[in-house]
C-alpha cells in the first residue's frame, strides 16, 4: 500500500538544547538558513508525501505560523522586487496539506505518536522526528523507507550503525539479520540498552514508517525509560510479533536536538551552500591552522 501521510512529532521539550530551546521550538532552530523542520517536510514532500500531521505543544506556534502564508512580508518582498526570495516564501504555505494537533504534556515520542491516531485511519504512516534532519543520500530518506514498506507490507524503521560508546544508554539497538543491501529484517529492539543489553550497534535514527497496527499497542503501551512512552517500546511488540524492517538510509542525518549536532549540521550544510560554502570553507581553514 502506498504511504501518502506523515507525522512530525514536535512537541517535546528539548531540555538538551536549552536555553535555546525555551521560548523557541527546537524544531525551528535554523541550519544556515532554514529552519529544521522545513528540511523534514521538504524531504517528505520530495517522498510522495501529501499529507502531513505536526504534532505540537505549548510555546511552539512558530511552526505553525512558518508554513503560513504571510501578506504583509510578501507585499514588501514584491515591492522590493525580491522575486526569488518571494516566491520561496510562497512555496512554504503550499508544500502539502499540512495539519497540526496539540500534544497536551510532553509523556513521550509514543504518545505523541498515538495523537495521530484519528490522522491515520486505517493508513500507513511515515513518522519523521522533528529534531532529525536527513539530507543527501541517493533517494530522500522517507521514499527508501517507504519503497521497503511497499516491497515488504511490514513496519519499516530508518536505520545506521551508531558506536557503542555512544549507543549504550542513550540511543535504541536492534537485533537484525541481512535480506539485501542496506536492507535488513528486524525481530527485536531495546531502548537506552545497558553494555550487557546491546543486540548489534544498529539503532533506529529519526524515521519509520507504520502500520495501523501499531496504535492498539501504543493505546496500552506501559511507560518505559525515563518514565515516557516509549514509541521505541511499542515497534519491540510490533517487531517480535510481525516482524519489521530495517532500512540503512543513505542521506547523512544531523541531530538538531543536541548541541554538537547542531552545530555540525551548521558547519557540513554551510560549506555545501552557494552563498556561504566559499567563504565558510577559507574561514575554516585559517581557524584550523590555529587549533
Ligand atoms: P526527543 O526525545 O529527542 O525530544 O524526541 P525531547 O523530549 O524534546 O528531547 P530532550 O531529551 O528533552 O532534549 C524526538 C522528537 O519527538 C518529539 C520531539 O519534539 C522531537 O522532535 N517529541 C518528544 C514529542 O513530540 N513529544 C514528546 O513527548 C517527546
Amino acid at each position: 500500500m502506498k504511504v501518502t501521510k506523515a507525522v512530525i512529532p514536535a512537541a517535546g521539550l528539548g531540555t538538551r538544547v536549552l536555553p535555546a530551546s525555551k521560548a523557541m521550538p527546537k524544531e525551528m532552530l535554523p541550519i544556515v538558513d532554514k529552519p529544521a523542520i522545513q528540511y523534514i517536510v521538504e524531504e517528505a514532500v520530495a517522498s510522495g508525501i501529501t499529507d502531513i500531521l505536526i504534532i505540537t505543544s505549548r510555546g511552539k506556534s512558530a511552526v505553525e505560523d512558518h508554513f503560513d502564508r504571510s501578506p504583509e512580508l510578501e507585499a514588501r518582498l514584491e515591492k522590493s522586487g525580491k522575486t526569488q526570495l518571494l516566491e520561496e516564501i510562497r512555496a512554504l504555505s503550499s508544500l502539502a496539506n499540512i495539519h497540526y494537533i496539540r500534544q497536551t504534556e510532553a509523556k513521550g515520542l509514543g504518545h505523541a505518536v498515538y495523537c495521530a491516531r484519528a490522522f491515520a485511519g486505517n493508513d500507513p504512516i511515515a513518522v519523521l522526528y522533528g529534531d532529525d534532519v536527513v539530507i543527501g543520500g541517493q533517494r530522500p530518506a522517507t521514499r527508501e523507507l517507504c519503497d521497503a514498506y511497499e516491497q515488504y507490507g511490514k513496519g519499516v524503521v530508518g536505520i545506521k550503525p551508531v558506536p557503542l560508546e555512544e549507543l549504550i544508554g542513550r540511543y535504541s539497538c536492534l537485533a537484525v539479520s541481512p535480506l539485501e543491501e542496506r536492507v535488513f529484517s528486524v525481530t527485536d529492539m531495546i531502548e537506552k540498552p545497558t553494555r550487557e543489553q546491546v543486540l548489534s550497534n544498529y539503532s533506529i535514527l529519526g524515521r519509520c514508517v507504520l502500520p495501523p497496527e501499531i496504535f492498539p499497542i501504543l493505546e496500552t503501551l506501559p511507560t518505559g525509560a525515563g518514565g515516557e512512552y516509549q514509541l521505541t517500546d511499542a515497534m519491540k511488540l510490533l517487531a517480535r510479533r510481525d516482524g519489521m524492517i530495517g532500512v540503512e538510509y543513505t542521506g547523512t542525518r544531523y541531530d538538531m536536538g543536541n548541541k554538537l549536532g547542531i552545530l555540525q549540521a551548521a558547519i557540513e550544510v554551510g560549506l555545501q551552500h552557494p552563498e556561504t560554502g566559499a567563504s565558510l570553507r577559507r574561514y575554516l581553514k585559517e581557524l584550523a591552522a590555529t587549533l
